[in-house]
């Protein structure tokens, strides 16, 4: 899928969150492409088994850790299952993201604490648990998906803030473990749509038959985007090599990237 070629990416350790579905997906297959070792840590066993067969037949070595991230001990399992198998952990891609539409009003409580903790927490308790390893190492790379979604959009008011949340937590992290050989980046996506069945699992928010627009939908959601297409796991897995990559990116910590075809414009 990726036509650049990072070659310091080979044989590193990378972890994915989320990583059987859609952008995790092509997260996870574009570190395989570069050769890396990669550590699935997604809910869905069979998905992430599947994920796993596409990085295996790229020639690379895969583990899968299965669980819900909201959980301290899949955190902790996470960090362990990666050292235990490929001994250091280099990329930690906090991709796994969660959110239910609605108008702010219209939230309840349930929806609020699932937003909170499936987003901002577990990116929080993620980059807590990876930073001793890394600063240990005196190397690393934490890349962190935020969404366009965190400068404001309707119906995603809760989602938005933890969103915003994750870009001021990296900056901070970047100022606090740069010294440590630590570089922290943020990925923010526009709307990506799942290139086919296979790219999502029962827990992805992309399961099911319906398509997800209509050809007027979707035409009018091409008119708000300045280069006129929906992006696709591969343009977000071509920013996150980006900056995982120390080839590429050495000189880049606390930056954000909105990959949304200009519909977000941040900075
Ligand atoms: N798809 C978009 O349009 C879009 C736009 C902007 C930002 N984002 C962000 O990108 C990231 C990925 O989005 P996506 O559309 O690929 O998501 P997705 O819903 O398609 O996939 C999420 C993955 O996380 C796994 N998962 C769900 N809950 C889990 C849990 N509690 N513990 C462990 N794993 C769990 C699912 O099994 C699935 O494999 C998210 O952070 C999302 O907020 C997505």
């Amino acid at each position: 899928m990726s036509t650049v070629s990072y070659p310091d990416l080979r044989d590193k350790v990378a972890i994915v969150t989320g990583g059987a579905s859609n952008i995790g997906r092509g997260i996870v297959l574009a570190f395989a492409d570069q050769q890396a070792k990669i550590v699935i840590v997604d809910l869905d066993v069979d998905q992430a088994e599947r994920t796993a067969q596409e990085v295996k037949a790229r020639g690379t070595e895969v583990v899968i850790v299965s669980g819900d991230l909201s959980k301290p001990e899949v955190v902790q399992n996470s960090i362990e299952t990666a050292q235990s198998t490929f001994g250091r952990i280099d990329v930690l891609v906090n991709n796994l993201g969660w959110q239910r539409p609605a108008w702010f009003t219209e939230l309840d409580s349930a929806t609020i604490d699932r937003t909170i903790a499936l987003n901002l927490r577990a990116t929080i308790d993620m980059c807590h648990a990876v930073l001793p390893v890394m600063i240990e190492q005196g190397a690393g790379s934490l890349i962190n998906i935020s969404s366009d979604a965190a400068f404001s959009d309707v119906k995603q008011s809760v989602y938005g803030a933890t969103k915003a949340a994750i870009i001021s937590l990296t900056k901070s992290l970047a100022k606090e473990t740069g010294r440590s050989g630590i570089r922290a980046n943020v990925v923010a996506p526009g709307l990506v749509t799942p290139p086919g069945n296979e790219w999502v699992g029962d827990n992805s928010l992309w399961a099911g038959d319906k398509p997800v627009f209509d050809e007027r939908g979707l035409q009018a959601v091409l008119k708000g985007i300045p280069l006129r297409r929906m992006s696709e796991p591969g343009d977000i897995a071509a920013a996150v090599l980006f900056f995982a990559s120390d080839l590429a990116a050495r000189q880049l910590t606390g930056q954000v990237l909105s990959v949304s075809g200009g519909y977000a414009m941040p900075c």
